[in-house]
């Protein structure tokens, strides 16, 4: 094992803790920096199923001596710590910018300046960073990434992006590593800049960096009470609430599941694996599961007889469909092991105990008073 003692920023939140269990597992040493964010943990306490054979820091990264301090005797770094949600970057601009790019260019900053012993890192960017994935067109054949949609069209129902050359409905195809960031959010903006920072520092002074695009992570210990991120997440906060799931545009955009456990694999293979060194990854199921569907199988883990609500409205700055061409990740031995099926049972089995405060309504509000949702 040639880096044995790791640092997970972040490592007290959802990817982050099944990172840290799986570390372990495998018999490295796992430090935790993190600021138990009152928007994760309630009261801003360590949560319950934080392993405590890893030693957790309470700091911040945007604090440089929290930084030094994490770091003494570290040899490896898993850079989680994030503020995350798309909706809320659009109005709490000052927090993600500072959260996530300053949070990171601190760690970069101490790498340049600063005596340190760090001999990989690893960065989790975001599958939002690509704006709309790859589609093609069934009529002209055109393989193209279609802008974010025309807010016109949004307000004509007209969901699905259209070819730009002959306007008919494009299709998805898998979106690979190559395709542009195009980042339409300040979420996914921080994280095309994290994603960019990491690997530019690191090649410049050859500390190998990997930067991971996580699409949609699913899996227990995502909070059932935070609102703006984690869709899976907070359907089943609805459906335990007895309210139904609200789905935005006519329910049928897609996301792409990819477990948390399958996750912690592929992190930790990079961080193993020379040949990930310098590269950017997805990491997907690369299926597309409509967001209706993901809505079914949460009333019905609940035998609920509730009907999930189609709003019919939408914000100029999601996306329509994105699903991960996983091939890269492939090559270096890595697949998904665990199905949407299986992740959703074990969910709704954990979910059944915890504590799940419905607060969508608050969130919407955040949105229709700045007029980001049509
Ligand atoms: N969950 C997903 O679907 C998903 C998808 C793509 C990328 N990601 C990325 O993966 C990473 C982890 O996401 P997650 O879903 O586990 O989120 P999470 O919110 O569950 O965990 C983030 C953790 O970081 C901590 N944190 C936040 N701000 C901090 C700060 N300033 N200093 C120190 N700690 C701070 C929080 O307390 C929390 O424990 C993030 O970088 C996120 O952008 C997540
Ligand atoms: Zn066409």
């Amino acid at each position: 094992m040639n880096y044995n003692r790791i640092l997970i920023t972040g490592g007290a939140g959802f990817i982050g803790s099944h990172l840290t269990d799986y570390l372990l597992e495998k018999g490295y040493t796992v430090r935790i920096l993190d600021n138990l964010h009152p928007q994760i943990h309630l009261n801003s306490e360590p949560p319950k199923y934080l392993n405590p054979k890893a030693e957790l820091i309470v700091g911040d990264v945007t604090k440089r001596s929290d930084w030094q301090r994490a770091l003494v005797n570290i040899n490896a770094v898993v850079h989680l710590a994030a503020a995350v949600g798309v909706g809320q970057s659009m109005y709490q601009i000052e927090r993600y910018v500072r959260d996530n790019c300053l949070g990171t260019a601190l760690f970069l900053d101490i790498l340049a300046n600063e005596k340190h012993s760090i001999k990989k890192m690893l960065v989790a960017s975001s599958m939002t960073a690509y704006g709309e994935g790859m589609y093609a067109c069934p009529k002209c054949k055109l393989k193209q990434q279609p802008g974010i949609r025309d807010v016109n069209n949004l307000k004509q129902n007209i969901w699905e992006p259209l070819c730009h050359k002959c306007k008919t409905q494009l299709k998805p195809i898998p979106t690979p590593e190559t395709t542009p960031l195009t980042s339409p959010s300040v979420y996914s903006i921080t994280k095309k800049a994290q994603e960019e920072l990491f690997l530019a520092i690191g090649k410049a002074y050859q500390i190998p960096s990997v930067a991971l695009r996580l699409f949609n992570a699913f899996g227990t210990r995502q909070s059932l009470s935070n609102p703006y991120c984690g869709v899976a997440a907070i359907f089943l906060s609805r459906v335990k609430n007895n309210q139904p799931p609200l789905l935005n545009e006519d329910g049928l955009q897609t996301r792409d599941f990819v477990h948390v456990r399958d996750i912690a694999r592929a992190i930790t293979l990079c961080l193993e694996n020379e040949q990930a060194n310098y590269e950017v990854f997805n990491v997907g199921s690369g299926i597309p599961v409509p967001i209706v569907e993901l809505a079914r199988v949460c009333l019905t883990l609940y035998n609920s007889s509730i009907q999930p609500e189609i709003t019919g409205k939408f914000r100029s700055f999601d996306i329509r469909h994105c699903f991960a061409d996983i091939s890269k990740l492939k090559r270096l031995g890595w697949q998904p092991a665990i199905s949407f099926a299986q992740g959703m049972q074990e969910i709704y089995e954990w979910s059944k105990t915890e504590v799940a405060v419905d607060l969508v309504q608050k969130a919407m509000q955040e949105l229709n008073n700045r007029q980001l949702q049509g």
